[in-house]
């Protein structure tokens, strides 16, 4: 069973301080022997270490034991990891114990020097960077688990990647390296491993959920009983962790756990009833959110951007929902307007051989959003074509009294508004699917099958001369699913 305790975060910086916090907390209860790792990833972590040397000097006392180092580049090289680690950290933290595999002795005689002096000092808590190919220090793919420190050949895909500090040359990348092993990494009593960027989201979905398989180096983790995965977003990208989505609409709000856009376990849903929103949707999360939940999708009717939500019906003006919720809960949150994710869930369960869909709901007034190319297009304001909240408070009707005005309107001032309306979309648009959404649970089934009546009469003694295929909704929680297939997707 995998021990991993799994932080997914917003950034690299975010990576960073947390993994800072991490590494001051074992110095604190007074980790001495450090294992530090090269690479692009652990060089903000550094940083943070040199910004507190300044009030803390517990660093001159710690010792230093890096992970590997490459054979045939003397120390003094730019690149050698002996050159990194006094640039990066060591040179500005007064560090007095450092070691490194000697990169220029005899094969044999670094490998019995370094291995005795990890033998010798078991490390406290170990910092790793991970290889886009799943490789811990130089331990490449296809090393067995059971090894300690040990020469390696470099993989092609390694050396790919490390050109970049060889003025993109790969025939200045040594060859060959020096690293501990796997075993002598499963040693260290506390590990940390850290990855940001999608390059990454293969690597820690294997590591984490894959099978162990020497073809995947740090999936031997898996066995470990204390390791911590800090990664951003994008590297968290391919991990099938269960999210909580939430649907605000002007009547109702549902809640729903997912896993993978796969709706699984308590869909409740609440009236809103002039009831404070932002309490309600608080409460719901606090009672359905898990630990090993890392991301919350909410889809609300009104403008929303970047977060922010106005939404003169539900009480929000100017609100950010989003950071609201983020810093309540820690999790990553996004906020995005009802309409466009409807649209996406439409289009995404029925829909997903044709190129684009436009989706319209008609309830308080007219909720808009637009899929091309698979992806939801919106314009100002995140939108595309939401007018609902506007026209509801202009209007001030209840939405019975909505409808029935709509029914039994003998100028048709609705139906010729709807018309103008699709003929528009089609025009400047041309989707290949509309789909009309006049679902509402606060009107009545049979006032809603009458005005569904009336629009069909229009509609199809119409669809002649349009291009495009015009569908009534019929899926039940669209949003709800659209914002599942959304937070997968994002
Ligand atoms: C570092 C090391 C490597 C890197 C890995 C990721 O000492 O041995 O395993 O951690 O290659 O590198 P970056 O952080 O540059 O993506």
């Amino acid at each position: 069973m995998s021990q991993f305790k799994i932080l997914i975060v917003d950034s690299y910086e975010e990576v960073s301080k947390e993994a800072f916090k991490i590494f001051k907390k074992a110095f604190d209860r007074g980790a001495k022997n450090i294992g530090l790792a090269t690479g692009s990833t652990p060089i903000r972590l550094y940083e943070l270490f040199i910004e507190d040397y300044k009030k803390n000097k517990i660093y001159e006392q710690l010792n230093y034991f890096n992970l590997d180092e490459y054979h045939g580049l003397v120390k003094e090289h730019p690149q050698s990891y002996y050159s990194f680690m006094q640039e990066k950290l060591f040179k500005h933290i007064n560090a007095r114990h450092t070691y490194i595999p000697d990169g220029n002795k005899s094969i044999e005689e670094s490998i019995t020097e370094y291995q005795k002096i990890l033998d010798e000092n078991p490390i406290d808590i170990q910092l790793l960077g991970i290889g886009n190919n799943g490789h811990i220090g130089f331990n490449e793919p296809g090393t067995p688990f059971d090894i300690k420190t040990n020469f390696v050949k470099l993989k092609n895909m390694t050396r790919q990647a490390n050109k970049r500090f060889f003025d993109n040359d790969i025939t200045q990348v040594p060859e060959y390296a020096i690293t501990m092993g796997i075993a002598d990494i499963m040693a260290a009593k506390k590990i940390v491993v850290l990855a940001s960027g999608e390059a990454k989201a293969e690597a820690v979905q294997k590591m984490i959920q894959g099978v162990g398989t020497v073809d995947m180096p740090a999936s031997a983790l898996q066995k470990h009983p204390d390791v911590t995965v800090i990664v951003d977003y994008k590297a968290a990208k391919k991990l099938n962790l269960p999210y909580l989505c939430v649907d605000v609409s002007s009547t109702r709000i549902k809640i729903a756990k997912f896993n993978n856009n796969y709706m699984f376990e308590n869909l409740v849903i609440e009236d809103i009833d002039n009831r404070d929103i932002v309490e309600i949707v608080e409460n719901l999360i606090d009672k359905y959110l898990t630990d090993e939940m890392y991301k919350i999708g909410v889809s609300i009717s009104g403008h929303v951007l970047n977060g922010v939500v106005n939404s003169p019906k539900l009480g929000f003006d100017n609100f950010n929902l989003e950071r609201h919720l983020r810093k309540r809960f820690s999790k990553l949150v996004k906020v995005v307007n009802r309409a466009n994710v409807s649209a996406y869930g439409e289009y995404k369960t029925n829909f997903s051989t044709y190129d684009s869909l436009y989706y319209m709901s008609l309830g308080t007034g007219i909720g808009g959003g637009y899929i091309a190319n698979q992806k939801i297009v919106s314009g100002a304001h995140g939108l595309a074509g939401e007018l609902g909240q506007i026209v509801d408070r202009a209007s001030e009707l209840t939405l019975e009294e909505y409808y029935h005005n709509f029914l039994k309107s003998d100028s048709n001032q609705f139906i010729n508004g709807l018309a103008a309306a699709i003929q528009n979309i089609i025009h400047i648009v041309e989707p290949e699917v509309i789909m009309i959404d006049l679902k509402n649970p606060k009107v009545q089934p049979e006032i809603i099958e009458e005005v569904e009546n009336k629009v069909k009469k229009f509609l199809f003694s119409w669809t002649d001369e349009i291009r495009c295929k015009i569908y009534l909704s019929k899926l039940e929680h669209e949003s709800l699913i659209g914002m599942g297939y959304y937070m997968r997707d994002c």
